[in-house]
């Protein structure tokens, strides 16, 4: 089975084709940062415009990439939500017009599902229930995952998403956007020498960044002297995330008998996050590869194929949902 996995949710013009869930054949991304930078964050106008010049080019290659034609496509996976609805809006017209002309089944996909499908594109068959820690721009949810397609959301942000608070806290720290790549390479080799606050919401599986940004911020007005403060301030930030995200998630994990733990999304990145959860976790941590982590077409399609083989089909009326959640 090959689908073609059409991706338009946020920045990133994607298009990927992939064999039986788990195999890239081919994986376009067109990255519009170099044009966002310039903002300091991601315009939604400047972004569905970009997605319209990117898009059928962006298919092409995927498709010539994977040296197939129409014919030896069996169905289309696309992003229906969460996202931005004009930039979603590109991925879901595209996607019916070939569905149309080449009279192919299409699939609505929900672009959280998609993060946690680049999993078995790594090749991993978790068991389940896994949990699911999804960090990405827009959001930092737990998920346990009970089954393909069967999901119960635990706890998610009450304020920034992980990525988000990455991104801030660079702009903070004058390091650029996209924040968190940023963020890590500062950090790297630092002393996290500054006390920043942790929020547990203990009791909850909830996450919370803004007071650990906003200690961040009184931190640059109070101390800017010594030479390496930028570096000890953005490993200091780092810690106070990645303690977070990984010790709430290990919890988690045990009180819900999880056998696997699954990191997706953009800050899955993140190697101090990547360490820090594997070494103190009892049971096994599965993330994707970097270049899987933040948003693509192929952990799309893979999405797609579990969803065909349920036979769960979507059909033409298919539309965005910009606050689509996984429950
Ligand atoms: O999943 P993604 O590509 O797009 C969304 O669906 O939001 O995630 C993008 C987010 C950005 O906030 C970016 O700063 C963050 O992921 N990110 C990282 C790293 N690489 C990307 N955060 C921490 N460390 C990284 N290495
Ligand atoms: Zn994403």
């Amino acid at each position: 089975m090959k689908i073609l996995g059409i991706e338009t949710s946020c920045d990133d013009t994607a298009a990927a084709v992939v064999e039986d869930g788990t195999t890239i054949l081919s994986n376009v991304v067109a990255s519009q940062i170099d044009i966002h930078c310039r903002y300091g964050g991601i315009v939604p106008e400047v972004a569905s415009r970009q997605h319209l010049f990117s898009i059928l080019p962006v298919i092409e290659s995927a498709m010539s990439n994977a040296r197939i034609g129409w014919s030896d496509i069996n169905a289309i996976a696309v992003t229906n939500g969460p996202g931005l609805a004009g930039s979603l809006l590109v991925g879901i017209n595209i996607a019916k017009s070939i569905a149309l002309a080449h009279n192919l089944p299409q699939i609505g996909i929900n672009h959280l599902e998609g993060h946690i499908y680049a999993n078995w594109l790594a090749g991993y068959r978790p068991e389940f229930p896994s949990l699911c820690l999804i960090v990405s721009g827009g959001h930092s949810d737990l998920v346990l995952m009970k089954d393909h397609g069967k999901f119960e959301k635990l706890g998610q942000t009450r304020d920034d998403a992980a990525g988000e608070a990455f991104d801030k806290a660079a702009r903070i720290l004058g390091l650029g956007y996209p924040g968190g790549p940023a963020i890590e390479k500062a950090a790297q080799n630092a002393y996290p020498a500054f006390p920043l606050p942790r929020a547990w919401l203990k009791g909850t599986d909830d996450f919370s960044f803004s007071g650990l940004k906003t200690a961040l911020l009184h931190l640059v007005g109070n101390n800017t002297a010594a030479t390496d403060f930028t570096a000890q301030a953005a490993a200091s930030f780092q810690l106070a995330v990645v303690e977070v995200l990984s010790i709430k998630t290990i919890e988690t994990a045990k009180r819900t008998r999880a056998k696997h733990i699954l990191v997706c999304g953009g800050v899955a990145a993140n190697r101090a996050l990547r360490k820090y959860i594997t070494d103190y976790s009892p049971i096994p941590v599965l993330f994707p590869p970097p270049f899987l982590c933040t948003d693509n077409a192929a952990m799309i399609a893979a999405c797609g194929y579990f969803r065909l083989m349920q036979g769960r089909i979507s059909h033409y009326e298919i539309d965005v949902i910009p606050n689509l959640s996984l429950n």
